[in-house]
């Protein structure tokens, strides 16, 4: 009887949390979005003594308990098991810049290290030149976006080739009132909407991002006249 129970506490410790081995991690989000950052026990059923995940502290070696109390993260990180117990991972959500770093999930000695980066805007659409097609008088959408549209760019430029590439002085001459940054609420969406489209509209344009860019070709056709026999012409 004695025997059967010490075996039973046994079996009982060696069902608990072991930490999935799993080599150092790097995790890549955007500011804006979210990141999870896994840690797991081996068993998904298994449930875990104390765990905590740990940050280290600004330029310090000291790792700081992570809690949901402390203002930076208040709202922003949250445990996710997704209905399994073993299941010790970790949501932050509107990263900002400095959630960049290391995070340690620790449990009772062993844990698991992750390293996380926070990349601003990258834009979409790198590799392909865009050709778009439009018509005299009409309007255009030149898209330009970060691929996580939360992601605030913290400077970006619109330019025009004109012999060379000319920024576009949305407050001047030709293009004022007709030439828009339209985010539709999006910080990440920097397109550029030209109205009352005339056929000097058409060329090159590119949406400069620090070393990156979006490169489009606008065409704007004139309407096209058709005549009929009994000399009525519709555009
Ligand atoms: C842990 O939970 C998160 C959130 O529900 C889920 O995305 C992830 O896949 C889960 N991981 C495992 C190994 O179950
Ligand atoms: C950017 O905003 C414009 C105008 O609201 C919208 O039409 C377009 O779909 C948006 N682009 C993206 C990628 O959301």
């Amino acid at each position: 009887m004695q025997v059967g129970l010490y075996l039973l506490l046994v079996l009982h410790i060696a069902e608990g949390c072991k930490l999935k081995d799993r080599k150092f991690e790097e995790i890549t989000a955007h500011i804006g979005g979210s990141a999870l950052l896994p840690c797991y026990c081996t068993d998904p059923q298994a449930t875990p003594g104390r765990f905590t995940w740990k940050k280290p502290r600004t330029n310090i070696d000291i790792l700081e308990e992570m809690s949901s109390e402390r203002i930076q993260y208040r709202d922003r990180v949250q445990l996710v098991n997704g209905h399994s117990p073993g299941n010790l991972s970790l949501l932050i959500s509107l990263l900002t810049e400095e959630d960049g770093g290391y995070y340690r999930c620790d449990l009772e000695s062993r844990y698991t290290d992750i390293k996380l980066t926070v990349k601003g805007c990258t834009l979409t659409n790198l590799k392909t030149t865009l050709p778009i097609t439009a018509h005299t008088g009409g309007s255009v959408l030149l898209p330009c976006s970060c691929t996580e549209l939360r992601a605030k760019p913290k400077t970006f430029t619109w330019k025009k080739y004109n012999q060379k590439w000319d920024s576009i002085p949305f407050e001047s001459g030709q293009y004022r009132n007709r030439f828009q940054l339209v985010n539709g609420h999006s910080p990440g969406n920097l397109s550029l909407l030209i109205s009352h489209l005339t056929e000097e509209d058409g060329g090159w344009y590119r949406c400069d991002l620090e070393s990156e860019s979006t490169l489009i070709r606008l065409t704007v056709k004139g309407k096209t006249l058709v005549c009929f026999l009994s000399a009525k012409c519709v555009e």
